[in-house]
């Protein structure tokens, strides 16, 4: 079974707590959070205060993606805010394999995001480190984009990586993904989905929850 990770990107900011609490409850796995900064990606959401208010409305996984310039800055801040699995864009960081220890070092999970013109060679030396890969499906920065269906290859190549390694991290996919194509996105592999619009824009939020779960 998949596990699902709406993206709070979509919810409603003025009652963040109660859409947290709702997709908790109606059976989600991970809670998705974007962390944009205005400087690698065009957009600026949220940061560590914020999370940390929302922490005590859910007891999900806190699946932090950061969207920011050098994240290594900041990894503490995020640990301490609540986060789970802190994931952070291979093109952000300078010294991804430090930053990823340093990640590490705090006991917290982590995972490194490619955007989706970056190829999976860049993994190569520091897969064996990581607890997930985080392959955009569509360019970061907002939510309810398209999905980009050259993605599918990346994520059969990564899977087969993983097989040739006998590695285990979860593979994660993020952005335009909806119950029109979920089941391509499962059957090419992947371990964690991502929604956004396709949740917090439902009508019925807590029934779309429930739909995606239908789907294995
Ligand atoms: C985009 C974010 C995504 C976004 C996905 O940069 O990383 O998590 O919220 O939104 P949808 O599911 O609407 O494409
Ligand atoms: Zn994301």
């Amino acid at each position: 079974m998949y596990k699902l990770a709406p993206s709070i990107l979509s919810a409603d900011f003025s009652k963040l707590g109660e859409e947290v609490q709702l997709v908790s409850e109606a059976g989600c796995d991970y809670i998705h959070i974007d962390v944009m900064d205005g400087h690698y990606v065009p957009n600026i959401t949220l940061g560590p205060l914020i999370i940390k208010s929302i922490r005590k409305f859910s007891d999900k996984v806190f699946d932090v993606h950061l969207m920011i310039e050098k994240p290594e800055r900041f990894i503490k801040d995020f640990v301490d805010a609540g986060a789970d699995i802190i994931t952070v864009h291979e093109e952000a960081s300078i010294h991804l394999h430090r930053t990823i220890q340093i990640i590490k070092s705090y006991g917290v999970k982590a995972g490194v995001s490619l955007n989706p013109a970056t190829t999976l060679d860049c993994l190569k030396y520091v897969l064996i480190d990581l607890d997930m890969v985080l392959l955009m499906t569509v360019n970061p920065g907002f939510g309810g984009q398209s999905f980009i269906p050259g993605m599918i290859d990346k994520v059969r190549s990564l899977v087969k990586i993983r097989e040739k390694e006998g590695l285990d991290f979860e593979i994660q996919v993020d952005g335009g993904v909806g119950l029109n194509n979920l089941v391509e996105v499962l059957e090419a592999g992947v371990d964690v989905v991502v929604a956004g619009s396709a949740i917090f824009g439902a009508d019925d939020v807590i029934a779309a929850v429930k739909a995606f779960k239908a789907v294995e």
